[in-house]
């Protein structure tokens, strides 16, 4: 028999990059039996109709949704269609904001930095609390960390060295959820990238910048594949599991005495990175673990 699959992707990204990433799904996919369609996600319409989850246009069923974007209604409107949808629209939704994710992983008592959620405030507030920044500079010292709920490749994450900068980064976060952070300064510049499928590693890289204090690769982290010892993987396997992720890329900072602390999770990993440190196509394990949970 043969599967039939949807794999949901950002209608905006339709770079060389990601047109040769849903390739190498569709590819993959072949190898166990598996169509896989993509579709972008400005290709489907969600709707209520006569009090009802509808769809347009209405395509044949499929077995399983590989949702590779983020578009978190859709993936609801999926999964209320009956729909198994990998990873599900509450992992991506957890995943995506990062505030949520620490408040998750914080239910599994997971180790984390010391971590504090910068108030929401409406828009004709025009400027930070004093005491909330008295507060973080207290709890955390410099340099701290600042990151922004939604962001990714390290673009939205910044070093903060004294009040000045405080004061700037609160200022231009004000209306963004946003988030500080303990910098965890044995971790300059690396980290560990862990990709978990199910309950288990199956492929990690060490990323180390010479350049920067963010070891994306993006920004410069040149990567190197590693064998994580057991409290990485544990650890790797645990925050995957505390966000009810399918699949993910754990990134893991390395502690004072060289202990994991969890970064965060992706639940949208990119394979290609892991490919070229590893050899390892997270690919395939994914389609493994799709058609034994289907
Ligand atoms: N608290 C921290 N202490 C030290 N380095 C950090 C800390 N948080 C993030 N980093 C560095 O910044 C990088 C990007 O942060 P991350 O939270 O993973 O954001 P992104 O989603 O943009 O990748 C990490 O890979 C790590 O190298
Ligand atoms: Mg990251």
């Amino acid at each position: 028999m043969r599967y039939k699959g949807w794999l949901i992707y950002n209608g905006g990204l339709l770079t060389k990059k990601f047109i040769e990433l849903n390739e190498w799904y569709v590819e993959s996919a072949k190898k166990l039996a598996i169509d896989l369609l993509p579709i972008a996600n400005s290709e489907l319409f969600c709707q209520i109709e006569e009090g009802k989850v509808t769809l347009e246009p209405q395509l044949t069923r499929p077995d399983f949704v590989l949702f590779l974007d983020k578009d978190i209604q859709l993936a609801c409107q999926l999964e209320s269609l009956g729909l198994q949808v990998f990873n599900s629209a509450n992992t991506i939704e957890v995943c995506d904001n990062k505030l949520l994710m620490h408040q998750q992983l914080a239910k599994a008592e997971l180790p984390q930095p010391l971590t504090i959620f910068a108030p929401m405030l409406f828009s004709h507030v025009k400027e930070p609390n004093p005491a909330f920044l008295d507060h973080v500079e207290e709890k955390l010292g410099y340099p701290l960390i600042a990151k922004e709920g939604f962001g990714s490749f390290g673009e939205h994450v910044y070093m903060v060295d004294d009040r000045h900068q405080l004061e700037a980064i609160a200022r231009k976060l004000l209306h963004k959820p946003h988030l500080f952070q303990a910098y965890i300064k044995s971790s300059h510049g690396q980290d560990i990238r862990v990709h978990v499928v199910g309950d288990r590693v199956v492929a990690s890289m060490k990323r180390v910048s010479e350049l920067d204090f963010r070891a994306n690769v993006t920004r410069g982290g040149k990567m190197f594949k590693i064998e994580p010892n057991d409290a990485f993987s544990e650890l790797a396997i645990a925050a995957s599991k505390a966000v009810g992720a399918d699949f993910s890329g754990v990134d893991l900072l390395i502690g004072p005495n060289d202990e994991p602390i969890i970064c965060e999770v992706n639940s949208n990993a990119h394979i290609k990175n892991i490919y070229q440190a590893t050899s390892i196509d997270v690919s395939d394990y994914i389609f493994e673990h799709i058609l034994t949970t289907l």
